[in-house]
């Protein structure tokens, strides 16, 4: 499984924060918003990721992850010239996605899911090669997002982008999974009255074939969209009162690749050293050393 993480977009609702950088580099309390869908591919195991962003902000995320080798992934780049919409990731990404799935994770979506995580990949496993997943969660403000209708036996009836009169309350949300055909079907997409591919018309594509599994994120699943100035702040505040209660930080692409076993003791060792002193690298010392200690212990 590929993934490809799209970083670009004009980030108009934010301005002016986002005249002269990216929104996806904005902080979300004490990282980059980047590092969250990042942290999100890795939870799924996902580590040759194609991350798509404008020609301005491309060097700069290339300056924070680099080719990606030290976390123990494989990141590679591509520039997207406009905004033409978000299936063109597909278009950019046909030659990295080769005969792979492939996950696709908006760059400004922000997922907490715990355990749930496991369940989710195994909703995707189970149609892997041969259907579209995506999933939906209850929102108080359908209009602002694709709406997926259900029947009374939870099948899906249709999908809407941003409808003025929302037929149902679930919210497609920035994480989708697809079969190697996603490009083909990507390539025969036109553009919208607004003058971009719509992710909405590609999983609409898949309902019609009956190819498509929408899985729905129950309520102790959180989902943010950080696109506007009230839902930045809310990310960020979410971000902060777990991380201070519980004393572990979300979305640490350090930590999980850490336990995950993408990095061993060695290379952890070797970054943590790398890094200028400060909060960030104490964290990762202690991390570090509980997880290292009761590995050893527990291997004994
Ligand atoms: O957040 C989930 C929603 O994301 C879905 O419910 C909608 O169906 C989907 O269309 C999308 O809606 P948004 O209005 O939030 O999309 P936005 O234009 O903000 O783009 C989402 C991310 O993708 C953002 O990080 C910018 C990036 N992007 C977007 C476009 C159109 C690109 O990198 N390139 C693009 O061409």
């Amino acid at each position: 499984m590929k993934g490809i993480l799209l970083a670009g977009g004009s980030g108009s609702r934010l301005y002016p924060l986002t005249m002269t950088i990216s929104k996806q580099l904005l902080p979300v309390y004490d990282k980059p918003m980047i590092y969250y869908p990042l942290s999100t591919l890795m939870l799924f195991g996902i580590r040759d990721i194609l991350i798509i962003s404008t020609p301005n902000d491309t060097p700069n995320i290339e300056k924070l992850f680099g080719n990606g080798h030290i976390f123990g992934l494989n990141i590679e780049y591509c520039v997207q010239n406009e905004p033409r919409g978000i299936p063109e990731a597909f278009i950019l990404g046909a030659d990295f996605i080769g005969n792979d799935d492939v996950c696709l994770i908006l760059g400004d979506n922000i997922f907490y899911m715990g355990q749930q995580l496991n369940k989710f990949r195994e909703d995707v496993d189970k149609y892997a090669g041969q259907k579209a997943t995506i999933f939906a969660q209850k929102v108080q403000d359908p209009q602002r997002f694709g709406v997926v209708e259900f029947d009374e036996n939870h099948r899906v009836l249709s999908i809407e982008e941003k409808p003025a009169n929302p037929k149902s309350d679930y919210a497609s949300v920035g994480l989708y999974f697809y079969p190697p055909d996603v490009v083909q079907k990507a390539r025969s997409l036109k553009p919208s009255a607004r003058g971009e591919l719509e992710i909405t018309d590609l999983n609409n594509l898949y309902l019609q074939e009956k190819m498509l599994n929408v899985v729905v994120m129950p309520r102790g699943v959180a989902w943010l969209d950080a696109g506007t100035p009230d839902s930045l702040l809310d990310a960020g505040q979410f971000v902060q009162i777990i991380e201070k209660r519980q004393g572990l930080k979300i979305s640490c692409i350090e930590e999980i690749a850490y336990r995950r076993g993408f990095m061993n003791d060695e290379q952890m060792q070797q970054y943590i050293n790398s890094l200028k002193d400060g909060y960030y690298k104490k964290y990762l010392q202690k991390i570090y050393e509980e997880y290292h200690e009761t590995k050893y212990t527990t291997a004994v």
